[in-house]
């Protein structure tokens, strides 16, 4: 086995689907390509952001502290590798509104504490987990340049689906396994279904 497939396997595992075979091929388009890297721009942008926002509103837990504070630095620095692959390739910011991704696991996060602070940390996971996972599954589809960044990220990403999953389970009394399943059936539905908005965590492209 691979060094990729050792990473790959535990989050393949936990997610409830694959990146579909026309997704891959919509996406890898050269006319659509710019999209694609300008949304995973942004998707690293509003990773850190999302896990300084953690930060502030959960201080008295350290262990949440430490992870994420490595997080937004591994994030930020993969903000600036994006922005120099687009400098490179003659790409201009593009504002781009956001697909419908991330906005439809927020709405079966729990409005009361901890159950809202281990849903977070349960979406969280999934967001990473699936972003390892079309890193991998796009890198044969893209130019090589590309293909070489995007296997590079299969490592801190992997890492920071586990370090989310961790620390869900450290929070919740209960065992989180459930909950999990609800996400992974939500996560697999956004990603299987039609989508009309083609962005990195988009679904089948109509
Ligand atoms: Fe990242
Ligand atoms: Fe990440």
């Amino acid at each position: 086995m691979s060094a990729t497939d050792i990473l790959l396997q535990p989050v393949q595992a936990f997610l409830g689907c694959l990146t579909p075979d026309v997704w891959l091929q919509t996406a890898s388009q050269p006319q659509h390509l710019a999209l694609i890297i300008q949304d995973h721009a942004n998707c690293e942008k509003k990773a850190a952001s999302t896990a300084i926002n953690l930060m502030f509103r959960y201080g008295f837990y350290t262990e949440l502290q430490v992870k994420l504070s490595q997080l937004v630095r591994e994030e930020m620095l993969h903000y600036e590798q994006v922005l120099e692959i687009m400098q490179k390739r003659g790409q201009a910011w593009q504002a781009i509104p956001a697909g419908r991704y991330a906005g439809g696991l927020r709405k079966e996060i729990k409005t009361y504490e901890p159950q809202a602070l281990v849903d977070v940390l349960i979406v969280g996971a999934f967001v990473e987990a699936r972003s390892c996972e079309r890193f991998a599954a796009l890198a044969p589809y893209v130019d090589d340049e590309l293909a070489k960044f995007y296997r590079y990220l299969l490592k801190s990403e992997s890492r920071h689906f586990e370090d989310y999953l961790t620390l869900a389970q450290s929070i919740s009394k209960q065992d989180i396994s459930p909950r999990v399943e609800t996400f992974r059936q939500l996560e697999a539905e956004l990603i299987g279904t039609p989508d009309n908005l083609l962005r990195f965590h988009s679904g089948i492209p109509v």
